[in-house]
């Protein structure tokens, strides 16, 4: 084992280990920490691929993976992320271990542990993907009060020439001291989801069609499509990382506004009068009051998709161009067209409009897929961005693994 180590090698990978944390400290949105933790780690140890589990209740919830061998292609990876394993937290799988011992494990090869162990290792993932798991490192992450909130598991450290070697124990060493940042850091994510959540919860007794599903799935759906329109417009990685990170919380409160609405009015049955219609429609400028004078990059986002969401690319949609959405009484504008709509909200508002139509209202029964679809593609140009009605439709295997995830 090489754990003699050159001086000035280990403090350059000090730096750069610090200056990782460091940013840590920064990303908001749960999906993106579990994103940049796992590269670091695969980073500082060359591995191929590598998978993040999440402690839930006495069992690893499977979260994040990445993999540049098999997912060179991300929509296939994007798929993989929002699937639903998990494995119990005990001494027979591998990250099992981890979690339950706190104690971080090198596997050299994974088709040979000694039969005296109490792990094993599952080659399923191997079968269904014909990946071939060599070398692994297994490191649980804990946060300030000592819990293990969760576990890092890399997969095949590459020598120069691509070829799978034995992590070594200064590989070890970087990442346990990596992820104890990486924990406190999840710990802080988790919390920030929670509060947003329970705002939620809030609206949710005013709508009960504001559930905690039907907003993950949206802000999922809003995240993807996102990620693609940038790709496609060559936005740089690390924008793209920024903005995704925010994306998710912001459209998550699309309908937070709702909490300032009579229930007597989302809970009615029927048509709505002209008069109750606008007073719901109010719920587009109670939002955007709630975030729009605070100045954190992810409260004007939140303004800009409640305000936004219900404007139509065809300028037929609300609230339209107000001065001042503080200004009582408010006078509802002509509606904003086409590119005068955020980029946020036309993104919104097809995640939106697709997931209202495949659920269960208090008005309607789920729609036919087939149906749903058709709706939103023949409201392209009309209701929604052409352009982002094609990218729902690139990434449609997403969008299902999504709908999979919060059924
Ligand atoms: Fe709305
Ligand atoms: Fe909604």
């Amino acid at each position: 084992m090489d754990i003699k180590f050159k001086r000035e090698d280990d403090i350059d990978s000090i730096n750069v280990i610090l200056e990782k944390m460091e940013a840590l400290h920064h990303i908001k949105d749960l999906n993106t920490l579990l994103d940049t933790i796992l590269a670091d780690a695969r980073e500082f140890t060359n591995a191929d691929a590598g998978s993040v589990y999440l402690t839930e209740g006495n069992d690893l919830k499977f979260s994040y993976v990445q993999n540049d061998t098999l997912f060179k292609n991300d929509l296939l990876c994007n798929k993989y992320i929002y699937s639903n394993q998990s494995i119990p937290i005990n001494k027979k799988s591998l990250a099992g271990y981890a979690a339950a011992t706190g104690e971080p494990l090198i596997i050299d090869d994974a088709y040979a542990i000694p039969s005296d162990r109490p792990y094993s290792f599952n080659p399923y993932f191997d079968q269904i993907s014909s990946y071939k798991t060599v070398s692994m490192l297994i490191v649980p992450m804990k946060t300030s009060r000592n819990e293990t909130v969760g576990v890092i598991q890399l997969i095949n450290s590459k020598n120069e020439n691509n070829e799978p070697v034995p992590f070594s124990r200064r590989h070890q060493l970087f990442v346990s001291q990596f992820s104890y940042y990486a924990g406190v850091s999840i710990e802080r994510a988790i919390m920030l989801r929670d509060v947003v959540l329970r705002m939620i919860n809030l609206s949710e007794l005013r709508d009960p069609e504001e559930t905690q599903s039907h907003v993950n799935r949206v802000g999922s759906y809003s995240v993807e499509i996102y990620k693609k329109w940038a790709e496609q417009h060559s936005v740089p990685r690390e924008e793209i990382k920024n903005f995704s990170d925010i994306m998710r919380i912001a459209s998550i409160l699309h309908d937070v506004g709702k909490v300032g609405i009579s229930d007597l009015l989302l809970k009615k049955q029927g048509k709505l009068s002209r008069e109750e219609f606008d007073t719901v429609k109010m719920h587009a400028i109670f939002g955007a009051r709630l975030f729009q004078r605070h100045n954190s990059p992810w409260e004007t986002l939140a303004a800009e998709i409640t305000l936004n969401h219900h404007e139509r690319w065809d300028g037929t949609g609300y609230p339209g161009k107000i001065s001042d959405i503080f200004t009582e009484p408010v006078v509802f504008g002509g509606g904003k067209k086409g590119a005068e709509i955020p980029l946020s909200a036309r993104i919104t508002a097809v995640a939106d409009v697709y997931d209202a139509l495949v659920s269960r209202r208090v008005y309607k029964d789920p729609w036919e897929e087939d149906k749903a679809l058709y709706y939103i593609k023949s409201n392209s140009e009309k209701q929604f961005d052409p352009e982002i009605v094609r990218i729902f439709f690139d990434i449609y295997d997403v969008i299902k693994a999504i709908r999979e995830k919060w059924a």
